[in-house]
């Protein structure tokens, strides 16, 4: 199988071994995604997490706010390998996420929209009259995700699928979705509306050393609650679905809050979303075990012996190649590289590696889903496996200028600058 698009600039700062390395996994990671694609194909739902090695999906599972991780496996390997096997399938996959477009039920459009349809667009050639098609398709999804509004008071979010009370960090991750279709023919109420929700949530949810919600700089929340009545919207109290508690730190929200910060600087170029970014990489940086795999939450009480998360490593990973991207000149934007290589570098290591293993059937083992209530803790999630092969892009994309930046679907467009 033939790599393409790597190993041209002699300068490169992916030491060439771990290049070559993660070239193998690719192909293992290929032929592994074949196997799934056999059993999972584009007309039943999309698996989420594995179960004993097996691909396994919930039936209740009403958010399912992961199938457009499954297209953009497939859209990342096209991309890296430029084998038509996988255009076929990614097209096909995504194609069948259309109807969520007007899903006004979940927060998760920007999850399931910019993975697939993003994608899609990024690789679609410039003269195919299917762009758009796809554009539009962003562009009401992006509609449709800013009308789950509260505004009830000048700091209104986009609230969670929980209801108008409930801001969650993960929201950052799909607020990309507005600020790229706000510069790309939506409404400008959608690009307003991305940045209230950004600045909402650094208030709210990122943690600042010395103020109210107190603790450790860059520290994330899950969730906060408002009230919803206009007039009185005001803050009631912290609160978090999938971490160990309100006042501790889940490691995926941390995960999201990086790499949507970086994001939302660079769609805006709002100094203050860049600063949160790196406040919460520095966090990441200071509080992650050596090998750069968090804890499932900071906080968690049984720490050494608690599980890691390697999908939020995977996504912080992502989160930091962006904000070095970003910010080349910025102090930390070295140690940001080191840091992604390194994740990298564990996490296509035998401890983490499912191709390895004999009967596994997910790409990326150790992720957590949902540890409270027991749900996908220890084998692989599909966003795990998305933001892993992702995270390779971004790496071999230091070996070439095609690759580096991603494209429309993935990478900021800078919307009108603000006034100093
Ligand atoms: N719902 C997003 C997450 O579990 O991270």
């Amino acid at each position: 199988m033939v790599l393409v698009n790597t190993g041209k600039n002699q300068e490169s700062k992916l030491p060439s071994s771990l290049a070559d390395h993660l070239g193998e996994v690719l192909e293992l990671c290929d032929a592994s995604l074949r196997r799934t694609a056999e059993r999972w194909g584009a007309d039943e739902p999309a698996p989420i997490w594995t179960e004993a090695g097996k691909w396994y999906r919930q039936p209740d599972m009403w958010t399912d706010w992961t199938p457009g991780f499954y297209a953009g496996q497939m859209w990342v390997l096209h991309k890296l390998l430029k084998d038509d096997f996988w255009a076929a399938r990614a097209r096909e996959q995504s194609a069948a996420l259309l109807p969520r477009r007007h899903d006004r039920d979940v927060h998760d459009l920007g999850f399931i929209f910019l993975s697939s349809y993003g994608r899609w667009l990024d690789q679609a050639a410039e003269d195919d009259p299917i762009r758009k098609e796809l554009v539009d398709t962003i562009v009401t999804a992006a509609t449709v995700q800013s009308e789950r509004w509260n505004g009830a008071t000048d700091e209104g979010f986009i609230y969670s699928f929980n209801g108008p009370q409930s801001l969650f960090i993960d929201v950052m991750m799909n607020v990309r979705l507005l600020f790229w279709a706000a510069a790309n023919g939506a409404d400008p109420g959608v690009g307003e509306r991305a940045i209230e929700h950004s600045r909402t949530s650094a208030s709210y949810l990122v943690r600042c050393d010395g103020e109210g919600l107190g603790e450790t700089d860059g520290s994330v929340a899950h969730e906060a609650i408002f009230n919803t009545e206009e007039g009185r919207g005001e803050f009631r109290c912290l609160s978090t679905q999938q971490g160990y508690s309100p006042f501790t730190c889940w490691a995926r929200g941390l995960a999201w809050a990086l790499y949507g910060y970086a994001y939302a600087w660079g769609a805006s170029g709002h100094g203050e979303f860049l600063e949160t970014a790196h406040r919460c990489a520095r966090y990441y940086l200071l509080n992650t075990p050596g090998d750069c795999v968090p804890y499932w939450d900071y906080g968690a009480p049984g720490i050494p012996d608690e599980p890691r998360d390697s999908s939020a490593a995977a996504i912080a990973g992502c989160g930091l190649m962006l904000l070095a991207d970003l910010d080349p000149g910025a102090g930390g934007a070295e140690s940001y590289r080191r840091t992604a290589i390194e994740i990298a570098t564990t996490l296509s290591g035998d401890e983490y590696l499912g191709p390895k293993r004999e009967g596994e059937e997910g790409l990326l083992l150790g992720g957590v889903y949902h540890r409270p209530r027991g749900w996908g803790v220890g084998g692989a999630v599909m966003w795990g496996d998305y933001f892993f092969l992702e995270l390779i892009e971004r790496l071999l994309g230091l070996d070439d200028e095609d690759l580096r930046p991603l494209g429309p679907g993935e990478c900021p467009v800078r919307l009108e600058k603000p006034a100093d």
